[in-house]
Parts: structure tokens; sequence; C-alpha cells
């Protein structure tokens, strides 16, 4: 018998029979598949969460990197502390304290991106079975972490102040839960920001009903226009897991986050992550705090808020033009994302399919809902599309949305 010589062939073993049970709640990622689809040249995609990538600061790494290898090479290429890199932690809490939180460096664990800190958060507070509270709709990679690790999901709605803190007791009340999850400045997918009456009302309920708070910050620093509002691991320190990013700001292709928390907290995180992957890359630490100390960063992130202001404000304007005047959404300050409701009857799921033909993508709303939820919404990236490239494809996609309208 002939047998083709692939590792993927005519293979007998029953596969799904060995894999795990946690693999059988987890899913594929409904972005990967459209961000395939958006890749093609001539679609305009407003699909994918990531940062303008024309914006990056290629040379401003290559100087990075020769200094590091050049100055500190033997401890950039040898292991490090799983903690990690000592000047970069302190680099954080001096970060941390413009935010007046107050963390000392032994409060900070460097991680491999938010997802990783999500993963490990999952792990060390999850047992199978247990439920997470999340505001809906919520991150969708969250949503993908959590999953696996047998996670149950309740939900609290958001609107434009955040999470609608008069319906969350009433839910903790009805269900212990072992962690809520939110995302207070410019939400992913909703772009809203949560107001200091809600955050003042979340810490509250949490504390009363013994829950620890994950408080997922990538875009934080995006903010265009407005004050800073006070983050939940100010308003409560002991009982906030506070998360954050190099990915939004400076690269994700770096994979470099962190977590700020309790030290006993921190004390397991380390110990989960020792066993998953020692530590995050110390070379890349060394870069990425080469690029923080002499300033670089600081200066990017203003160049970045005013790109991005830009193209928010030009989505806004193409979408008061073009769209039907039954569609609605809300003006976010900052982050990335335009969150759009459409009429009831319209699938936004369905509407993909005619926007892909108009050749324009976005994320349909479902993907962001644990439960049932986001039939009819869908996610706008305003960032990486230059603001004439967002008034072609809004146009397209206003084009699109009268078609499917007009054919219910
Ligand atoms: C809310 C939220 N959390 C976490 C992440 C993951 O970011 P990272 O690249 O740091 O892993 C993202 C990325 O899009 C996000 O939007």
């Amino acid at each position: 018998m002939t047998r083709k010589s692939t590792l993927d062939g005519q293979v007998t073993t029953n596969w799904d029979a060995s894999f795990a049970e946690r693999t059988q709640s987890m899913m594929s990622s409904i972005i990967r598949e459209i961000l395939k689809l958006a890749l093609q040249p001539d679609i305009i995609s407003f699909a994918g969460g990531m940062p303008a990538s024309e914006l990056f600061l290629i040379r401003e790494f290559e100087e990075a990197c020769r200094y590091v290898l050049t100055h500190d090479g033997v401890r950039a290429l040898q292991y490090g502390t799983t903690e990690g890199y000592p000047p970069l932690r302190q680099y954080l809490v001096e970060k941390m304290e413009e935010y007046d939180v107050p963390a000392e460096p032994e409060n900070i664990l460097l991680v491999n991106g938010s997802q990783q800190a999500l993963d490990l958060v999952g792990r060390i507070f999850i047992d199978p079975g247990d439920f997470i509270l999340t505001e809906s709709p919520t991150y969708l990679g969250a949503i993908q972490s959590f999953r696996a690790h047998q996670t149950r999901f309740v939900t609290v709605p958001l609107d434009e102040d955040g999470i609608q803190t008069d319906k969350l007791e009433e839910v903790l009340e009805r269900q212990p839960v072992k962690l809520i999850y939110v995302l207070p400045n410019f939400h992913n997918p909703a772009g809203v920001t949560m107001t200091l009456e809600r955050r003042l009302k979340l810490v509250e309920l949490a504390a009363k009903y013994g829950v620890f708070i994950v408080e997922d910050d990538p875009y934080g620093e995006l903010r265009f226009e407005g004050q800073d509002i006070t983050p939940l691991v100010v308003l409560h320190k002991e009982n906030v897991l506070y998360l954050s990013t190099f990915s939004k700001t400076l690269s994700p292709g770096i994979r470099l986050g962190w977590i700020v928390a309790p030290r006993k907290i921190i004390a397991k995180l380390v110990q989960l992550k020792q066993g998953s992957d020692l530590h995050t890359s110390t070379f890349l630490q060394m870069v990425a705090n080469d690029i923080c100390q002499r300033g670089i960063l600081r200066r990017h992130v203003k160049t970045i808020r005013e790109v991005y202001r830009e193209r928010r404000d030009a989505m806004l304007a193409a979408m008061e033009k073009h769209f039907p005047p039954s569609i609605t959404w809300v003006r976010p300050e900052g982050g990335l994302f335009l969150w759009v409701q459409l009429p009831e009857h319209v699938d936004a799921s369905e509407f993909l399919n005619v926007a892909l033909q108009e050749k324009v993508a976005f994320v349909p709303g479902r993907a962001f809902y644990p439960d049932e939820g986001g039939k009819n919404a869908m996610r706008l990236t305003f960032a990486t599309a230059t603001p004439e490239k967002i008034e072609e494809g809004i146009k397209r996609l206003g084009r699109a949305l009268e078609e499917a309208m007009s054919n219910e």
C-alpha cells in the first residue's frame, strides 16, 4: 500500500478522542477567517484590530537592537528572570505612577502580550465550570482564552457609559462569579469609555461580593480628547489585576505586555509562566526598554494619537454622509474602534457577504458575545486606512447597506 508521506495525510488515529476535553469548547477565531479575506489587495478592510503599520518605528528598532547587542549583548542573548528585565519593570513603575497607580517593581510581571496575561489569569483563577462575568459585547480574544479553561460566562450589557452597573448587582446576587473582566477605556469592540461613577460602583460591588476584577487596558494611552479617568486599579488596589501592552503603541510583533497586581498574585502568575515559557524575550524587553528610556515611545504616542484622531474623524464624517439614517453609533474618544448598530432585521454576518462584494470588510458583532447578541452590529477599525480610503470604504459600505436594507 502506498502512503502519502505527509504529517497530515491518511492517518487512522481518532484524534478527537485523544484531545483534552477543554478543546471541545474552543472555537476558531472568526476574525482570523475574515482577515484572510481582507488581505486580498483590492479590499478596503476595517476588520483587523491592528495598529497602522506605516507608523512602525523600524529605524529606531534597528538602532535599539544594535545598541543593546553592542552594549549588553551577553545579557540580551542569555536566559533571563521570569518576572521581567529589571530596568523595564522600573520604567513601567514610573509609567504607572503617571496614572497614580502605586506599583513597585514586585507588582509588575512582563508577559508575551496581554493575551498571555489573559491566559495566565484564567489559569490561576478558573476551575472548569467556573463563571466569569464579562461585558456584552467583550473582547473576542478574551472569550477564546477563557473558553480554553472551560469557563462559563455571565454577561452584563454595555451602553455609552460602559458596563451597566445598575444591572450588575442582580447578576452577582444570582450567580457567584470568579472574575469580572472589563475594558474601561475605548472598549474593543464598543469604543465606549466607562464613566468614573460606573467605575466607583463596579469596584464597590466587586468588593461587596469578594470578586477580583481584570482591568484590560490596551488602548488607554490612545486618548484623542477629554480627560483620563481614574483606573480601577487605583480605586480598588487589592482586588484588581491591571493588564496593558506595548502592542497598540509600539508594536504587536514584539509581543510585550505587563500585568500589575498585588505581590501574592504576581508570585502565582510567575510560577505558572515559568512552567509555560520560562520568561518573555530578554532581548526584546531590552530593545523596548531602550526605546522607552530615550523618550521615543512617548513622542511616538503623540504622533499616533494625531493620526488616529484624524482617521476617526474621517470615518465619522463619512458615516454621516453615506450611511442610511437608521444606522447609529457612539463617537469614541480614543482607541481604534467604532461600533455600529444596524436595524434589527439586518444580520451583520449575512451583510458581510454583501459588503465583500463591494470589496470592503468589517467584523460582525456576533463574534464579540460569549452568549447570544450582536446579530445586527458591526465593528469598524478606523486606524489602518488613510482618510481617503476610509471615505471610499464607507461609501461602499453605505451602498451595500442600502442594498441589504432594501432586500428585507
Ligand atoms: C482588549 C484587548 N485585550 C488584549 C489584547 C491582546 O493584546 P496583545 O497584543 O498585547 O496580546 C487585545 C488585542 O487586540 C485587545 O483588544
